[in-house]
Parts: C-alpha cells; structure tokens; sequence
C-alpha cells in the first residue's frame, strides 16, 4: 500500500462548512495541504474559511445541480492543481418509506449518491494520480428500518467507491470508502424529513475525522464501521 504525503496537496473538501467536512478540511490543512470548502451554503463556507487560515479558498454549489462536476472546474481554477476530492456532503431523511415524499427521495439520490459520483467522474476526468474518498456510513454495511432510501443511497455510493477504488489504479488515484458509525455532529437533529430514532451516544467528530485522514496517509480502500471502534 502506497502511503500519502499530505504536505503541498491540493484538497477539495465537499461538505466543507459542515461538522465533519470542516473538521476534515481542518485536518488536511494541520498537515499542510491546501484546501478549499465547497457546500451549498457561501456564508457557512466563508466563516469556516476564514477560521481555518487566510490561504483557504470555497466555493458555493449544490449536488442537485444537474451539473455538479463543474465544482472541479472551480477547484482547478482557484487552486490551480487537484490532488484530492473528499466527499462529506450529505443530507438524511427518517421515517417509513411510505411516508417518505418525492422530493425528499430524489434530493437523498441526488445529494447522498449521483451528484457525488458526477463530481467524481469530473474529478478522474482530469486528475493525475491523487485521491478520492467517500463518506458513506455504517448504514451501507448495516441497513437500518425507517432509514431505507437513506441506507440505499449511501449502500450504493459505496459500492461505486469500491469499484473505482480498481478501476482507478491504473491512474494511480487512492479511493477510500469511509463508513463511520453515528457520530455526534447533529446531523440526526437536521433531517430533510421524518424525525430520528433514539440514538446511542456517537463518536466523537474530531476522532472520526483524523482516522479518515490517517487512512488517506496510509493508502486504505476502505475504514468499515468497526474501524472506527475507540
Ligand atoms: N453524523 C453522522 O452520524 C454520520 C455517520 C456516518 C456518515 N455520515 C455522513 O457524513 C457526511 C457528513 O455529515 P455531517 O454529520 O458532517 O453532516 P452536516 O454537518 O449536516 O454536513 C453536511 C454537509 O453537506 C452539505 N450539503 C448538504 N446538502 C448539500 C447539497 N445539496 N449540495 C452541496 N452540499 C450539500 C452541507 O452544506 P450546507 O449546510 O451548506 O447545505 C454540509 O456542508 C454525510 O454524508 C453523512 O451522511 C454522518
């Protein structure tokens, strides 16, 4: 397994203004990559920014674009190089499929499964070696009830990770599938629709961040939720 050395890489980080992405972007940059934050939200993306260091850049997009990969087009065009895309965007919807509206089924595909992989198609487009890494979850090994479609998209991103983590080698791109189990970030309390089961107490953001991290340094295709076990 190849190991990664972080320092001088160029890091595009999606999902970077929320509680696992920045922690991730925050990560990176400890140990000297440059980094840029892409979400939807330009006024979470500036402040996170802004805390991380002057050199930091983002830029605002939304996986349900019908062309989200342009967000690699960005990243070339403010970092000038691109080593490593990191997707910890995400959305969750709770409650039973029959209660579960359309709207929020094609956001949970295009937010948690097809605009991820159109930003990596666009990304392996371009890049020459480098990484990529995924957040799934745990979900995608162990499908929860009232979490279906959720537990699907998030199955399925996986997979894809899995498959390009092959299909990749001979571009020399490292990509790693990181499913972490429930992890205190609130996500739980910000659901797209439903309301979240009783949960037990998650692991903590900072400790799932510098794992994912240390497995990009390392080479790993995969963290699996019992990797994250303290
Ligand atoms: N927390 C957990 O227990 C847990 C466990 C396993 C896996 N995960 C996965 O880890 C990832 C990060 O989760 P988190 O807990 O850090 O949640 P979070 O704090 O809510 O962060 C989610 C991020 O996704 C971005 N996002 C949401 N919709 C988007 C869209 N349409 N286009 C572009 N960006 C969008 C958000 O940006 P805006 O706020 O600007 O929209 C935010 O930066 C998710 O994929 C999640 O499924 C979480």
């Amino acid at each position: 397994m190849a190991t990664i050395d972080l320092a001088g890489k160029n890091v595009l980080i999606l999902g970077g203004s929320g509680e696992l992405g920045r922690r991730l972007a925050a990560e990176f940059y400890r140990r000297g990559s440059r980094v840029m934050l892409a979400g939807r939200s330009s006024g979470d993306l500036e402040k996170q920014a802004r805390q991380l260091g002057p050199e930091v850049v983002y830029s605002s997009f939304d996986l349900r674009d019908a062309d989200p990969g342009r967000i690699i087009d960005e990243a070339y065009r403010l970092l000038g190089a691109l080593d490593g895309v990191v997707n910890a965007a995400g959305i969750v919807a709770f409650g039973p499929l029959e209660e579960l509206g359309d709207e929020a089924l094609n956001d949970l595909v295009a937010v948690n499964f097809s605009g991820p992989l159109r930003v990596m198609r666009a990304a392996v487009r371009r890049m020459d070696g480098g990484f990529l890494v995924n957040v799934t979850g745990v979900v995608a090994e162990s499908p929860i009830g009232g979490m279906a479609a959720y537990s699907a998209v998030k199955a399925g991103l996986s997979a894809a990770t899995r498959a390009l983590a092959r299909e990749l080698r001979s571009k020399r791109i490292q990509v790693l599938d990181a499913r972490p189990p429930h992890t205190e970030t609130g996500l739980a309390g910000r659901p797209i629709e439903g309301v979240a089961p009783a949960l037990p107490d998650g692991l903590d953001p900072d400790v799932v961040a510098v794992r994912v991290v240390d497995a990009v340094v390392a080479g790993r295709r995969e963290l699996a939720a019992a990797d994250f076990a303290p």
